[in-house]
């Protein structure tokens, strides 16, 4: 059986992809050192998945911790999920970013090297392609960060481009991913107040905040809100199937944008979730908040040629699955 390891897969998109992985028929291990991750999602995704679940608990700046998973599996090939995400965060933490981000995957490709692994796939953002009015925006786009979390994502791809010939890498930018596994038993642990708008929208609908402030509604866009590309973190978990089913086949390399290529704007996520819920989601217009761009959404088409990946799941999915999971309806899917 192919082994897979999957660093940060404990995570919100790591967990996603643990169970998209088994279900196409790998053997999954997962190392997490458990920093942005509950420590009873391995027993979520046994109960799901109805065997044991591989985890090591280690870190990707430790080098010990990550030769060990090396030396103790027979590993095929890696998704390195463990990152630090908040772009806020990374203004105040440039140096902690950094070290996390460019530094962890140092050590991680260095362990990859010396046990003879050579094909990963790399957890990138549409972050890199910066404030552009290209949109939808193409692969080719020139790369731009505009802050230091996507500073580390830049060099992550750049460094990975520079690997040998004998490495195949897949990088994947994710879009903007939300909603949650359709068993509701996994699903985003977002912090007390959200930075992003669907984990905020969620904590209105339970009544853990009080009402979504609308960071502007003033751009050049239908409704004057801002779009985004909003993609299903189960369809996100596919796109990761996918991608290292084709570097293992074909050991080629790729770069493709995961989405939909539909935008949607914040009054378009209110209204579909307020249908999902079925209650109405108190809003304010607020002032637009810094460094946010009018408009952000993928060009699909080069991950439907590459990979045959196709986003299927709609913006109403998105929502209830979210709410499923928020709300506690779980749901036995074995
Ligand atoms: N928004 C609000 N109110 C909120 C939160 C967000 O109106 O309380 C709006 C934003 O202004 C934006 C949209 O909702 O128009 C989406 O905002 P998110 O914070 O959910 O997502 P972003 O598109 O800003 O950020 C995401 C990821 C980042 C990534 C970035 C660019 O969270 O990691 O896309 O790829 F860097």
């Amino acid at each position: 059986m192919v082994k897979i390891l999957l660093t940060g897969g404990a995570g919100y998109i790591g967990s996603h992809t643990y169970l998209a992985l088994v279900q196409a028929g790998f053997d999954v291990v997962i190392f997490d050192n458990f920093s942005n991750a509950k420590e009873d999602v391995p027993l979520r995704l046994q109960d799901l998945c109805g065997h044991t679940v591989d985890v090591v608990k280690g870190d990707v700046l430790d080098r010990r911790d990550i030769a060990d998973v090396f030396n103790a599996h027979d590993i095929d090939g890696v998704v390195h999920f463990a990152a630090k995400k908040a772009v806020g965060e990374s203004v105040e933490q440039p140096l902690d970013y950094i070290h996390t981000n460019v530094g962890g995957l140092l050590n991680l490709l260095a362990a990859m090297d010396d046990a003879g692994v050579r094909r990963i796939v790399f957890s990138s953002s549409a972050t890199v392609y910066g404030d552009t009015d290209v949109q939808p925006i193409p692969e080719d786009h020139p790369r731009a960060y505009t802050s230091p979390y996507a500073y580390t994502k830049i060099a992550g791809e750049q460094i990975l481009e520079q690997l040998s010939d004998d490495w195949a890498v897949g990088i994947l930018r994710y879009f903007n991913p939300v909603g949650a596994h359709q068993s509701a038993m996994i699903g985003e642990d977002a912090e007390d107040i959200p930075n992003n708008l669907m984990p905020y929208i969620a904590k209105v609908a339970t009544g853990q905040l009080e009402e979504l402030s609308v960071f502007g509604d003033d751009y050049a866009t239908p409704d004057g809100t801002g779009v985004r590309d909003y993609i299903h973190v189960e369809d996100l978990a596919d796109g990761h199937v996918l991608s290292m089913k084709s570097l293992l086949e074909t050991n080629q390399s790729h770069t493709v944008n995961l989405g939909t290529g539909e935008g949607s704007s914040v009054l378009d996520v209110v209204g579909a979730y307020a249908e999902a819920c079925g209650q109405d989601l108190k809003y304010k217009i607020a002032p637009r908040r810094d460094g946010d761009v009018a408009v952000l959404t993928a060009r699909p088409d080069k991950a439907k040629q590459e990979l045959g990946f196709e986003a299927k799941r709609s913006l109403s999915d998105m929502c209830k699955s979210s709410w499923a999971w928020v709300s506690g309806q779980r749901r036995n899917v074995k």
